[in-house]
């Protein structure tokens, strides 16, 4: 093999029809709503990335935080010669496990985003042209199906991801990774916590209007995929904080009453002025919420590591026997 080969395990079609479904079934319930993982076409990734490097949004630089503090432990817990990431995008915070992991033979990662997936390998090939890199354009909450590479495997589950799936989603999604590992694997699962709601909404709806353009690049998505005609102008950002389930809900209301077409769906989807469609749940978790969502899918938490100031936590877990 190639040290840099890009796999996709669904063909394009099946990218397409799913779109598809997630659209007719979200734009017709009520609420209206969409899975997040259609944000990442090539510029919603970039706007990600973007993101990252927003002064309110501090997610990336305290996970870089403890990344850098603890990618030694990681690697000698973890002993790993292949390093799996699921929704690994630019892959750039994951330079430091590749540093410190110095049996690592092969590097996968797993992502929507082609574009991402291209870049990242690419630049990555160039940095370690020793390392195998296995790109795979894959989705990650639909059956784990990973190319055979030498154990033990750490799969790393970076940025607080598991907090943009709902808690059955989750559940389902640990215990497929839990079905995937096996004994001396382990799983690096990071994610944010909860804190207070300023801090929380104002790294999902900063001053610069970067996240309003990641939030509504999802109706360009619609409308270059679906021949949709959304206006993202005729919608307005709302990041909000629901502290009973204490996850930030991100939407897109209409400014006024409106009609959108949908003609690959010969769907023609009203909102009344107001009227909301929730894009993205970001949940932020304690220690003892992701220990037991980990132990209901059968892995036990080893490692618990924070930064500094307590935002976000990295966690290593192991299968239970
Ligand atoms: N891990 C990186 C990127 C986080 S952004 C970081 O910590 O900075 C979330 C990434 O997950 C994006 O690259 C997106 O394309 C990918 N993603 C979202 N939903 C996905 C899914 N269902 N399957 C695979 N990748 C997904
Ligand atoms: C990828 N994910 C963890 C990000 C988050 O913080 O929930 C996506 C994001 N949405 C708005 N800003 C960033």
């Amino acid at each position: 093999m190639s040290p840099f080969a890009v796999t996709r395990t669904l063909p394009a079609d099946a990218t397409a029809a799913a779109l598809r479904s997630d659209v007719q079934r979200g734009l017709t319930a009520t609420p209206k709503q969409l899975p997040p993982k259609w944000f990442y076409d090539a510029r919603g990734s970039e706007l990600f990335e973007e993101i990252t490097r927003l002064p309110e949004y501090y997610p990336t630089r305290a996970e870089r935080e403890i990344l850098i503090d603890r990618a030694t432990d990681i690697a000698a817990a973890s002993s790993a010669r292949t390093l799996v990431e699921l929704g690994s995008g630019s892959s750039e915070k994951t330079r430091h496990l590749l540093d410190a992991l110095t049996g690592l033979r092969t590097y996968a990662p797993v992502d929507v985003s082609e574009s991402a997936l291209t870049l990242a390998g690419r630049a990555l090939l160039e940095e370690r042209p020793g390392l195998t890199v296995h790109a795979l354009v894959a989705d990650f909450q639909h059956g784990l199906e990973l190319p055979e590479s030498p154990g033990p495997r750490l799969v790393a589950f970076l940025g607080g991801t598991l907090g943009n799936l709902l808690p059955a989603e989750r559940a389902a999604f640990l215990g497929s990774v839990r079905e995937f590992l096996s004994p001396g694997d382990a799983l690096l699962l990071g994610t944010d916590l909860v804190k207070d709601e300023a801090t929380l909404v104002a790294a999902y709806d900063d001053a610069a209007g970067v996240t309003a353009a990641f939030n509504k690049n999802v109706l360009s998505v619609l409308d270059r995929e679906l021949g949709a005609d959304f206006d993202p102008d005729a919608f307005d950002h709302v990041a909000v904080w629901d502290a009973d389930h204490e996850w930030i809900e991100m939407r897109l209301r209409a400014r006024t009453a409106l009609t959108a077409k949908i003609p690959a769906l010969d769907l023609a989807v009203t909102f009344a002025a107001g009227e909301e469609l929730r894009t993205e749940i970001s949940a932020k978790f304690r220690q003892e919420t992701v220990r037991a969502e980990l132990a209901a899918a059968g892995l036990s938490l080893r490692h618990w590591w924070t930064d500094a100031a307590g935002r976000f936590a990295l966690s290593l877990a192991f299968p239970e026997d």
